[in-house]
């Protein structure tokens, strides 16, 4: 792929599989005898949320929904706006939101907020990647794939100006080192 072999690989595509598999079955242990509605926030975690569901052995649905956050292109204003909503009301559902990072909290915290007035029966969230260094907004995290360091990712769904999504492992851009001092 064009540009791909300028990224370093950071987690290859069989640990991300494998992570996803253990993370798929506590998840279908935690929600034994619950019927779940899977919340997938566009467009990054597709990827996540496809392999995800196949190692969840539970009835579930799935939903999308899309979120914008105004800023550039590799920090979050924390200004969200919903661009594409669920199809369906999620009142007294068991619902799963699945995200792909999880950087500053800003766009989940929005997100946690305006699903919980829908008055869902529970919420839960889980991220494929958290990057803990950026945290502004607390938002609590009931499944993580990897916690990482403060790198811009791509990859496996994360995308750089909407491009690199289609690459199988999660890689990063070398960024030339800071002059000491
Ligand atoms: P937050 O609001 O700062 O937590 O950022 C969340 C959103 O910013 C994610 O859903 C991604 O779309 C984007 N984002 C944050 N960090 C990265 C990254 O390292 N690579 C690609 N997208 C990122
Ligand atoms: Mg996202």
């Amino acid at each position: 792929m064009e540009g791909a072999d300028r990224f370093q690989m950071l987690i290859p595509e069989d640990r991300i599989q494998a992570r996803i598999a253990e993370m798929g079955r506590q998840i279908t242990q935690d929600f034994q005898g619950r019927d779940l509605v899977v919340v997938g926030v566009l467009k990054g975690a597709i990827f996540f949320l496809t392999d995800l569901v196949r190692r969840i052995d539970l009835p579930l649905a799935m939903d999308f929904l899309g979120l914008s956050s105004y800023g550039d292109a590799t920090e979050s204003s924390g200004v969200v706006r919903i661009t594409q909503d669920l199809s369906r009301p999620i009142v007294d559902q068991d619902v799963l939101v699945v995200e792909d990072i999880v950087d500053t909290g800003l766009t989940l915290a929005f997100l946690r907020e305006n699903l919980l007035a829908r008055r869902p029966r529970s919420l839960r969230i889980c991220t494929l990647l958290h990057k803990p260094s950026n945290t502004l907004r607390e938002v609590p995290l009931d499944y993580v794939g990897f916690t990482i360091e403060n790198r811009f990712v791509v990859g496996y769904g994360l995308d750089y100006e909407q491009r690199y999504r289609n690459l199988p492992y999660i890689g990063y851009l070398p960024l030339p080192q800071a002059p000491a001092g």
